[in-house]
């Protein structure tokens, strides 16, 4: 840390470079040491590139009041102009170039009211429990299909690709119409979109790529979800269902469809936010777990604690580590001045570790109460699925905890090099059945 000659708390150096380098997120503890170290020093610091140009610098918000503070505020903590998700300069040139925009997806998480609010009523009443209710049964058939097949497996199977990897993807899917057939090359574009940044879920094998690289990686990724889609929506205008796919393509705003691009935005933030941020999180607490015999086998005995496994494995893994914001006006936040303009990057990772919220944060605690987390973040751009997300969790465990007598771990747990949405890409355990 250092102190500009203007009073303003600057990350730069090393700890900058943790911050923004995607390699770090692999290493959990070592994160969680640097956001401890930042949040307990500087809560609010101003990250500078060591290359001039590299990046803009932007804010790091690490204290989980600040962060729910911004979240909340959408009016002084705007989506947009600025990329919602941190990006190299040369990716938003790149992005600019190719679309117009900022970003290479406007989705729904890119736009701000008054359009944000008209948006987003569009699937709301979807996404809450009452209609929810009516995919219980299925997602309860395909829980158990897909615990009894990793059993098949077992004893030693990767729980990340028998388990919270596909039982997610296949949620998500059904709701947009995907036939299973296809499964595979949507979840190949979403590692691409989400983890271009890591060699094994890019797809390109290589350690260290340029931020132009990556950049190509996910372009291309959006650009097949967006010919995918078209042919989706167009196939629910001629013969709507009740799935969440014919709620978009028949959607209106105003009066009008919505444009394509936007319309395309919609079904890739479905189709990306709902399954590698559900499975990272089963992933986590399984991973918990397996380390935690004695709490395995207390909530494989008081199934009362179904909803608190599932609200802290989201608050422990933060499978989104952060979005961006942009300040519309001025505004003093943890002792610094923020300028109209400025771009803040708010960490739910360090948030949902600070320790004046959460005791002993590090530690998996199914009991945790009360657990009110930011994984889901709040304010006007709350997770949309957090319903969905919290459903097909708790019937997955519930399906987990059935079948499964005891779990250890059975090799080393890897994750994503990734600074948006990360958690666990392998996760070996030895498993034996009830
Ligand atoms: C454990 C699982 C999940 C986590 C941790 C998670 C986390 C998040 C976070 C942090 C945001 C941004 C919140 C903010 O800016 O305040 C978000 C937004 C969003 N999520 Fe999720 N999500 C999960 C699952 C899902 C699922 C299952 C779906 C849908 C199938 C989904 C769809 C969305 C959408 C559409 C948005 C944008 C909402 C808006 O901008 O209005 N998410 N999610």
């Amino acid at each position: 840390m250092s102190v500009a000659q203007n009073g303003e708390a600057v990350l730069s150096g090393d700890l900058a470079r943790a911050v923004i380098d995607p390699h770090g997120y692999a290493e959990w503890t070592g994160l969680l040491d640097t956001f401890d170290h930042i949040r307990s020093t500087t809560p609010v610091a101003k990250v500078q590139p060591d290359t001039p140009g590299l990046f803009d610098p932007f804010w790091l918000v690490t204290r989980y009041d600040d962060v729910m503070r911004i979240s909340k505020d959408n009016a002084t903590f705007l989506n947009n102009p600025r990329p919602v998700v941190f990006s190299f300069n040369q990716a938003i040139e790149f992005s600019r170039a190719a679309t117009g925009s900022n970003m290479l997806v406007d989705s729904l998480v890119v736009f701000d009211a008054p359009i944000h609010p008209k948006y987003r009523k569009l699937t709301q009443e979807w996404f809450m429990p009452r209609n929810l209710a009516q995919l219980e049964d299925e997602l309860r058939a395909l829980a158990a299909r897909t615990v009894d097949r990793m059993l098949e497996q077992g004893p030693e199977v990767d729980f990340v690709k028998e388990v919270s990897g596909p039982y997610p993807l296949r949620v998500v899917m059904q709701i947009l119409g995907v036939p299973p057939e296809d499964e595979f090359r949507m979840q190949m574009l979403t590692q691409q979109l989400f983890g271009g940044q890591d060699k094994d879920l890019s797809g390109s094998g290589m350690d260290q790529m340029t931020p132009e690289q990556v950049v190509q990686i996910v372009a291309g990724a959006v650009k097949t979800f967006e010919d995918y889609f078209a042919g989706i929506a167009e196939d629910r205008r001629k013969n709507p269902t009740d799935d969440v796919a014919s709620v978009i393509a028949n959607a209106l705003v105003d009066g009008h469809p919505l444009p394509p691009r936007d319309m395309a935005g919609y079904y890739i933030i479905v189709a990306t936010a709902g399954h590698d941020t559900t499975s990272a999180s089963t992933a986590g607490a399984m991973q918990a777990l397996a380390n935690d015999p004695e709490q395995w086998a207390r909530v494989k005995a008081d199934r009362s604690l179904l909803p608190g496994i599932v609200e802290e494995a989201i608050r422990w893994t933060s499978p989104v580590q952060h979005f961006m914001r942009t300040a519309a006006e001025d505004v003093e936040l943890g002792g610094q001045h923020i300028r109209k303009g400025d771009w803040l990057m708010i960490n739910y990772v360090a948030a949902n570790h600070d320790p004046a919220q959460f005791s002993d944060p590090r530690r998996f605690d199914a009991a945790r109460s009360p657990n009110r987390h930011l994984a889901f973040g709040a304010g006007a751009h709350q997770c949309l699925g957090l319903h969905l997300a919290r459903l097909e969790m708790k019937i997955l465990f519930e399906a987990l905890l059935d079948r499964i007598e005891s779990v250890e771990p059975a090799g080393e747990a890897k994750r994503a090099s990734s600074t948006f949405v990360g958690g666990l890409k392998t996760l070996p355990l030895r498993v034996t059945a009830a």
